[in-house]
């Protein structure tokens, strides 16, 4: 059967070549009357490929491959043919330059990415770095480095998801981060002190969604280490931060809070930039609206970091990105960030 079928793409491409003759006009009946011959239903090529399925598995295997790869030169062949000879399909193929092209849709920035990058180039004009860490965190950077060695109670602010595989000395100790906090530690150990950096990036916590918590979402870190750095400098940047992002004059409030990695601790928040203050339905009529976590870096994660607590302090923040983007944007719904609703997402 490989040899008829070699014979018969012989002859039909003598019998092409024959219709081409150079000089000649090519008729469109006698090159029509040749495709049903040869390619037509009941054509001679169509003939023996009915006849492969009577052949072994391994014959259906080859010569099938042969008989396909022959058919589809022989309709390149005659497609040629008409294109060239006869001006058939050019019409299709027209390009007109004159007319305005189509316009490219174009996409966009997602709405976290906007405030992320706002807030790069915040902190980047108060000469912070800009640091990543990893997602799959070790439990290490992750609580212990941060002041929560495995027995203490405050574990349980924050559970997460933990992974099912061996980290490099055969232990189970791999998490996805709750909080980019981790990578005050990490950046300390890296740059030492002095140091001044922010941590935009994801983070992952085992808990029910609702309209102001996802199990994925953005937090943004902050930690800036020197001589002599007070809670006022950390009042300082916070207000540059904040007016930045909502382009208008924000008040600070911190008020005591707990978190193992700072000394003091403070839950932080800003006047509410809906009613600037005076007291609506998105700030509970309070007129302060609740950004995050942040403090004195606590002595304990000064040394884990390889930098000596009695000759620098700093402060620290996290703050969570959607939060910050829900409040400069109107979002009623944390989870419209990650819905992937284009009717949501195109309004930026
Ligand atoms: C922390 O994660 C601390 N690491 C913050 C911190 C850093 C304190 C440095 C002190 C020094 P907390 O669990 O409160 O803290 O989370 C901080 C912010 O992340 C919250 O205020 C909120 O804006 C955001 N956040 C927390 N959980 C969720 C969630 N499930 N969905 C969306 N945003 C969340």
């Amino acid at each position: 059967m490989q040899k008829e079928l070699e014979n018969l793409k012989k002859e039909i491409f003598t019998q092409l070549k024959e219709v081409k003759k150079e000089g000649e006009e090519i008729s469109k009946e006698v090159l029509r009357d040749l495709e049903v011959k040869f390619l037509g239903r009941k054509g001679e090529l169509s003939r023996v490929l009915r006849g492969i399925k009577d052949l072994s598995d391994q014959g259906k295997k080859e010569i099938g491959k042969l008989a396909n790869e022959i058919k589809q030169e022989v309709q390149i062949e005659f497609r040629n043919i008409k294109n060239i000879f006869l001006g058939e399909g050019r019409d299709d193929e027209f390009i007109d330059v004159s007319l305005p092209g189509e316009e490219a849709q174009k996409g966009h920035l997602h709405p976290l990415t906007l405030v992320q990058n706002e807030l790069i180039d915040l902190f980047r004009s108060m000469g912070f770095m800009i640091l990543d860490g990893p997602e799959l965190e070790s439990d290490y950077y992750c609580f212990e480095a941060l002041n929560i060695p495995a027995y203490h109670p405050a574990r349980d602010m924050q559970d997460t998801f933990y992974i099912d595989a061996k980290n490099k000395d055969g232990e189970y100790d791999l998490v996805m981060r709750t909080q980019t906090s981790p990578v005050q530690v990490r950046g300390m150990q890296k740059y030492g002190a002095p140091i001044r950096c922010i941590v935009p990036g994801r983070t992952f916590r085992c808990e029910a969604t609702d309209a102001c918590h996802e199990h994925t979402f953005h937090q943004v870190e902050g930690l800036m280490v020197d001589k002599n750095i007070s809670i006022a400098n950390f009042k300082a940047v916070l207000a540059e931060m904040f007016s930045g992002i909502f382009k208008k004059d924000v008040k600070i409030r911190l008020r005591p809070g707990y978190f193992p990695f700072v000394e003091p601790g403070f839950e932080t928040d800003i006047s509410c930039t809906i009613c600037e203050g005076v007291g609506c339905s998105s700030c509970k009529h309070s007129g302060w609206l609740e950004i995050g976590g942040s403090g004195m870096v606590h002595p304990n994660v000064l040394r884990a970091g390889n930098v000596d607590p009695d000759k620098f302090s700093g402060f620290a923040f996290g703050f969570g990105i959607e939060r910050i983007a829900m409040m400069k944007y109107g979002i009623k719904d944390i989870r419209l960030f990650q819905g992937g609703d284009l009717r949501f997402l195109e309004q930026f």
